[in-house]
């Protein structure tokens, strides 16, 4: 059996928030002498009591069987499970309002796990655009030369435009995963959860199964989004970015159902996708503070991008609480997050020439991709991240020349906004 756990939800009839359970959630000093914070658990196989233990633990961790109620898969070997993801898992299902979670060594490796747990060749992945471009070329390469089809979508808020990608998509194959990034990086253009359910059922009626919904819930999630509320499936992350929040680490996870989650599970201990214990152990830490730092890097991104929208020298802010209020996309906004998150793309005048002069001007903001860290990032999507998306792609999902993406950090927002204003004064 896993280590027990506290698992407090309630004082009496008040229910806790996540906020307060990150704190503790999920682990119990009294099995480590104590310990406030959990340890690292440094070993990659665990003792059975009985050979009949080591069997049944066998069972339930390959899903052959299900653990007794109120227990868990029991601890084997650390590729399949170990303490200290369990903890993280516990919490981030915690915080999204998921039955179960499951960490990951990277965000592509809990995207490219979920696809090719339920995708198989022949069939076609419906999806939006823009994508994360590591998202964008697994799909196109390595998906597409296992004989996986991809039939991607620009406008997400507008249900015509998806319902022709999904008659395109069924034309091909078997549609087995409905996969949506939104806000997409790094344009921040939405995608509808309703009308992506509506699609599902539509294509379930239509082929006999319903694809997988998935979400890459990455800008916004889990503080100001929770796509499973809205009736996605899986809702994936890189948790490199705001979770892990410090820079400092790589990771992934995937949440949803137990009955979703089963075969992503399975795949993961079968190809080793699963993430070690040292870096769980300061995913644990993050999580204390991820509230406090996502909502202070939200502020700070609205003063910034207050800000920008008047620069004579800016010709676009691509930020989410700039949209036209009776728009689709504005609606969608509102309907499905709590927030606008801190990172976000504008248009410089004067293309990349300008874009660049700009990026080697910054004092404050550093010029690195990644996103969601304590400090503020500036970047060029077009050259960096999402240069290996084929150039017509880019034109149409908005990553141009003159496109930068920000995220914006905890800084003090004053040290922010005159950074900025003497790089665009050197533009
Ligand atoms: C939205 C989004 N999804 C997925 C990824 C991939 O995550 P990782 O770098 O942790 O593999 C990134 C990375 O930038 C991202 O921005």
């Amino acid at each position: 059996m896993a280590i027990p756990k506290t698992s407090k939800t309630h004082i009496g009839n008040h229910k806790l928030h996540p906020e307060t359970m990150m704190l503790s959630y999920g682990y119990d000093p009294e099995l480590s002498e104590g310990s406030v914070k959990p340890p690292v658990f440094l070993t990659s196989t665990f003792v059975f009591k009985t050979a009949e233990e080591g069997r049944d633990f066998f069972d339930y961790v390959s899903g052959r069987k299900e653990p007794p109620s109120g227990s868990g898969a029991g601890l084997v070997y650390s590729r399949f499970n170990h303490p200290n993801s369990e903890i993280v898992e516990e919490r981030l299902a915690v915080y999204e309002g998921a039955e179960a979670g499951i960490v990951f060594s990277s965000g592509m490796s809990a995207i490219a796990t979920t696809l090719l747990a339920y995708a198989r060749p022949g069939d076609v992945v419906l999806h939006s655009q823009p994508l994360y471009g590591g998202t964008e070329t697994l799909l196109a390469k390595t998906l597409g030369n296992l004989g996986i089809g991809a039939v991607g979508f620009i406008d997400g808020v507008d249900e015509a435009v998806m319902r022709q990608a999904a008659d395109k998509a069924m034309k091909q194959g078997k549609v087995s995963l409905i996969f949506i990034e939104t806000p997409a990086n790094p344009t921040n253009t939405l995608v509808d959860f309703a009308a992506v359910g509506r699609i599902a059922d539509d294509i379930a009626k239509r082929q006999g199964t319903r694809p997988v919904t998935v979400c890459d819930n990455t800008l916004l999630g889990p503080v100001f989004q929770k796509p499973l509320a809205h009736g996605i499936d899986v809702s994936v992350y890189s948790l490199t970015k705001y979770v892990g929040g410090h820079s400092d680490l790589i990771a992934g996870a995937a949440l949803g159902s137990k009955a979703m989650t089963k075969p992503i599970k399975a795949l993961r201990g079968a190809i080793g996708t699963q993430l070690d214990p040292h870096s769980c152990w300061m995913l644990g830490r993050s999580l204390e503070t991820l509230a406090i730092r996502m909502e202070k890097a939200n502020d700070n991104a609205a003063i910034v991008a207050g800000y920008l929208a008047e620069h004579p020298k800016v010709a676009k802010v691509g930020y989410l609480p700039f949209l036209d209020a009776v728009s689709a996309a504005a609606k969608t906004f509102k309907a499905q997050s709590t927030g606008a998150g801190s990172t976000f793309s504008f248009d410089i005048i004067g293309g990349e020439k300008a874009a660049f002069r700009f990026l080697n001007a910054l004092q404050i903001f550093k010029l690195a991709v990644s996103l969601g860290g304590t400090e503020s990032l500036a970047s060029h999507p077009a050259a960096m991240t999402h240069s290996g998306v084929p150039i017509d792609i880019r034109q149409k999902i908005g990553v141009l020349e003159s496109t930068i993406r920000l995220s914006i950090g905890v800084e003090h927002p004053d040290d922010l906004v005159a950074d900025l204003e003497q790089a665009l004064a050197a533009v």
